[in-house]
C-alpha cells in the first residue's frame, strides 16, 4: 500500500515538473507581457513545490518502500538519474533568481524589463530541463527493471 501510494505521489510530482518545464517553454515563446510574466512566476513556484515533492517521495521510495538503498546506489541508471536531477536543479536557479527579481515590479502591477538575451537564456534553460526530465524517465525505467546493476 505504501509502495503504491508513494509511486502515485512520485508520478504526480514528476509529471508536474515535466508540465512546468514544457509550459515555461511555451510561455517564453509568447509576447512577454504582464499576464505571461505572472504565469511564469506561478509556474516557477509550482515547479519548486513539485521538484521538492519528487525528491522527498523519491527518498522514501529509495529507503523504505521499494528495493532498498543498496539496490539503488549500486545501479548505474539510478545514479545517472540523480546526476540529472542535480543538473536540472542547478538549471532551475536561473529562472528562479530572474523571476524573484521581477517580484516587486509585478506586485506594483508593472512589467519588469527583460532583455531578449535573458528570454533566450530562460528558453535554453527550459529546454535543458525538459531533456533532463526525459533522461530521468528513461533512467527510472531502466533502474526499476534492474538494468545496469553493478556486482
Ligand atoms: C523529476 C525527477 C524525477 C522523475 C521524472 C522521476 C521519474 C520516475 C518514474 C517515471 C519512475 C517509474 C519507473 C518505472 O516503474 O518504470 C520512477 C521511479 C522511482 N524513482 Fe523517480 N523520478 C524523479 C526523481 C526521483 C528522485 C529525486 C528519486 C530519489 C531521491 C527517485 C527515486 C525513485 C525510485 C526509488 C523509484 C522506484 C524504482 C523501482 O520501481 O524500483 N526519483 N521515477
Amino acid at each position: 500500500m505504501t509502495s503504491a501510494f508513494s509511486a502515485f505521489l512520485h508520478h504526480v510530482a514528476a509529471f508536474t515538473v515535466f508540465a512546468c518545464a514544457v509550459l515555461s517553454l511555451v510561455l517564453l515563446q509568447l509576447k512577454f507581457d504582464l499576464r505571461i510574466a505572472k504565469q511564469l512566476q506561478l509556474t516557477d513556484m509550482v515547479n519548486g513545490i513539485a521538484a521538492t515533492l519528487v525528491l522527498l517521495v523519491g527518498m522514501i521510495r529509495v529507503f523504505y518502500s521499494e528495493k532498498g538503498a543498496d539496490y539503488y546506489f549500486n545501479n548505474v541508471p539510478f545514479l545517472a538519474k540523480m546526476t540529472l536531477y542535480g543538473l536540472a536543479s542547478i538549471l532551475s536557479i536561473v529562472p528562479t533568481l530572474e523571476i524573484f527579481r521581477w517580484k516587486k515590479t509585478l506586485n506594483q502591477g508593472q512589467l519588469p524589463v527583460v532583455s531578449d538575451t535573458k528570454v533566450g537564456q530562460l528558453r535554453a534553460v527550459a529546454i535543458g530541463q525538459v531533456l533532463c526530465i526525459l533522461g530521468m524517465m528513461l533512467c527510472a525505467s531502466l533502474a526499476a527493471r534492474g538494468i545496469g546493476s553493478m556486482g
